[in-house]
């Protein structure tokens, strides 16, 4: 049986449903010899800014239970950078490059959203979990009128698709999915890390420089699956899934939740290739199955 796994997100057709988690797969090229990167739906690269930063000091990553805890501090090579020196590498590719994004205030996203509107990236990944410098440190991600403005503005500068990464770290994020929603979004990902804290008892200090992490990895699969689900009933754009996908059936779980696609973090450190393995486990599964579409797995949940 031939199968389709193509899906839409907001206008950008991907080959099929799965991406890279931004911050996990570097700028794509990283990856290249442990999958081939034609079989993926979407490289999402790590977060860029206007300027380059450097990140956080070290410790900056460390093993929990079940997953890892990151306070990078959203290390990259600036906007310029990046289009000049990453982008070019990967046109060899057919998958579409979509850039997460980040500022201190709202100028600053917008700024980099309209200096990529002039480069080959297929779409925008906005990253709304970062403190606000304007407002003295308060999230965007609960910030609904920041988050108004921001897609206002950024809609302004930029044509392509425009998704919004949402954070669990809020106390409702259906309602800040419904803003994305309401003020032009044309997809939202979730969900981003969750707050933690990890001691080493010897020394009665933080095993991360930066004190609190970012929880990533299978401890956070079953907030994420919620999450997703919740907002799926609140919102009509599509919803990309993420949160702790190591296989084939997490990802499943996901669609079946009602996300229309995937992306797989914390699990590229476990195995470099899973990308590529999860793609064509979607594919075996639809074919084991009698399934034609993909699309017709999304929101299927019955209770
Ligand atoms: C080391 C690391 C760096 C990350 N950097 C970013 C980033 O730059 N921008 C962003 O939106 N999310 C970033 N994330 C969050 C992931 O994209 C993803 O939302 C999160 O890890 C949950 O998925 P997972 O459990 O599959 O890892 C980062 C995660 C990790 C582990």
């Amino acid at each position: 049986m031939r199968v389709n796994t193509t899906v839409n997100i907001g206008g950008l057709v991907l080959k099929n449903p799965v991406m890279t988690a931004s911050g996990t797969f570097g700028y794509g090229l990283e990856f290249e010899e442990y999958v081939n990167l034609n079989k993926l739906g979407a490289i999402v690269v790590k977060g860029i800014a206007l300027n380059p930063v450097k990140g956080n000091k070290p410790q900056r990553l460390v093993e929990t239970p079940a997953g890892i805890m990151n306070a990078i501090g959203l290390q990259n090579v600036g906007v310029e950078a990046f289009i000049s020196e990453k982008l070019p590498l990967l046109k060899k590719y057919s998958t579409p490059v979509i850039a997460n994004i980040y500022g201190t205030d709202v100028d600053g996203y917008i700024k980099v959203a309209q200096r990529l509107n002039d480069s080959a990236t297929a779409a925008v990944e906005i990253n709304i979990s970062c403190p606000n410098v304007k407002k003295g440190g308060l999230q965007f991600a609960s910030d609904k009128d920041a988050i108004a403005t921001m897609m206002n503005g950024i809609k302004k500068v930029f044509t392509r698709p425009v998704i919004v990464k949402l954070s669990p770290n809020t106390g409702n994020i259906e309602e800040m999915a419904q803003v994305c929603e309401d003020n032009g979004a044309d997809a939202v990902s979730l969900i981003n890390t969750l707050v933690g804290l990890s001691i080493n008892l010897k020394t009665r200090r933080p095993n991360i420089a930066n004190v609190f992490g970012g929880l990533s990895g299978p401890a956070i699969k079953p907030v994420a699956l919620a999450m997703v689900h919740k907002v799926s009933k609140k919102i009509k754009i599509p919803i990309i899934g993420i949160g702790g996908i190591m296989n084939t059936t997490d990802a499943l779980e996901f669609i079946v939740a009602g996300a229309s696609a995937v992306q797989i973090g914390t699990a590229n450190f476990v195995d470099p290739s899973i990308t590529g393995i999860i793609a064509d486990g979607i594919k075996s599964y639809l074919d084991d199955n009698g399934i034609n579409s993909i699309t017709e797995l999304t929101g299927t949940l019955e209770y």
